[in-house]
């Protein structure tokens, strides 16, 4: 039987971290949903477009991955897909209590969900899109932060906020 995960966030941009469990998981599933979260009480950095636009040309070369936005909850979203699993990265025991929380809610809205994490590369576990819009808006280099092939479109709009 053919498995699909979902891949859930902000991505406000997406990072080098966000494409390293992407790569992962579409190398350890049959499809991966990546689903950008469209949160109409909060306003992104980065439009609902251009995000998916960004994460779109970021995973270009992985076949079995689609990029979907979502409105209200996930556990909502997954049960009205067929989606059983989510999986998220964790990048160090800060994120975990949060990531429990989010896993166990969405247990309890959806019985049939699981959460499934995979520990971030060692080279990402320092780093958040909201470190990058930081970086990115005080001039400095997020060379090493965002996919390359996406730097240069991240790069310039944060530094013209
Ligand atoms: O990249 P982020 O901001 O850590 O992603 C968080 C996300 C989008 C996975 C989470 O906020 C989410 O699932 N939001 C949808 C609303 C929802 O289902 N809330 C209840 C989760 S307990």
């Amino acid at each position: 039987m053919s498995k699909t995960v979902i891949c859930p966030g902000s991505f406000d941009p997406v990072t080098c971290g966000h494409l390293d469990i992407i790569k992962r998981a579409s190398g350890m599933f049959d499809k991966v949903v990546v689903a950008v979260l469209v949160n109409s009480s909060k306003t992104p950095t980065f439009t609902t477009e251009e995000r998916i636009d960004l994460l779109q040309q970021a995973t270009a070369g992985l076949r079995n991955v689609e990029i979907v936005s979502f409105e209200g909850l996930l556990a909502g979203y997954c049960k009205n897909s067929g989606i059983d699993t989510i999986v998220k990265g964790l990048r160090a025991v800060s994120d975990f209590e949060y990531e429990f929380q989010m896993a166990i809610a969405n247990k309890k809205l959806n019985p049939e969900l699981e959460t499934i994490f995979l520990t971030a590369d060692a080279d990402s576990t320092f780093l958040s899109s909201s470190m990058v819009r930081e970086i990115g808006s005080m001039g400095g280099d997020i060379r090493n932060f965002v996919p390359a092939c996406v730097h240069e479109r991240i790069a310039a709009k944060l530094r013209n906020r």
